[in-house]
């Protein structure tokens, strides 16, 4: 199964999957290369020390939308690794409909909190902001509608009295590491089946 990552940040979770494959726990997934609209980031590095492909996507740095034209280049640079799966680890830019739809069903993404709740940006802070007690990690089936795709897994984090922010971030960090590749092995294995 070919794989790629697409990722603006620091790349945890992108490391957490080639980590996860280096130790052949992914069945017969290939991470064929990784994606970032940001040429500084991390997660480029990351790519890079594991001696896999890195590639800047030439985005408007000025908005969260890709343009019809920005869409048609992003799919034939995709397109070249013939992705059987799309994972966004951390991007920040939302897909168009039409790249969406070429791609129908295989594409998804982890998102920092138990889907439905808190969608959307700064998840893990607007939910310890407003006292959860179970917050945790989702990864989901992306459609043009922002974290609303059908849930594939999710995993939960407790929320003590002792915690803080930073504490429950790390938490669901870490849970994040363990699901997302966990995922990917399962889709690999066919023990989970994305509509096509
Ligand atoms: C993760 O918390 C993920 O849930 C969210 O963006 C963050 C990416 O972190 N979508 P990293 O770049 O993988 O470290």
């Amino acid at each position: 199964m070919n794989c790629v990552i697409l990722g603006s940040g620091k790349g945890s979770n992108a490391r957490a999957i080639l980590e996860a494959s280096t130790q052949q726990f992914l069945g017969n997934t290939k991470i064929k290369a990784i994606f970032s609209d940001q040429p500084d980031a991390q997660i480029l590095s990351i790519a890079d020390s594991f001696a896999i492909p890195a590639r800047h996507l030439s985005l408007d740095e000025d908005s969260a939308f890709i343009s019809s034209d920005e869409s048609k280049a992003l799919f034939e640079i995709i397109n070249e690794y013939s992705p059987d799966l799309i994972v966004l680890a951390g991007f920040m830019k939302i897909l168009p409909v039409d790249f969406i739809d070429k791609f129908q069903g295989r594409i998804i993404n982890i998102h920092p909190s138990l889907l439905p709740s808190f969608k959307g940006l700064n998840a893990i802070k607007r939910a310890f902001d407003h006292g959860v007690k179970i917050t945790g990690c989702t990864v989901h089936v992306v459609t043009e509608k922002i974290d609303d795709g059908k849930i594939i897994a999710q995993a939960p984090v407790r929320v003590m009295e002792t915690d803080s922010l930073e504490s429950v971030t790390q938490k669901i960090h870490a849970a994040e590491h363990v699901l997302l590749p966990s995922v990917i092995a399962k889709i690999s294995q066919e023990y989970i089946k994305l509509s096509q």
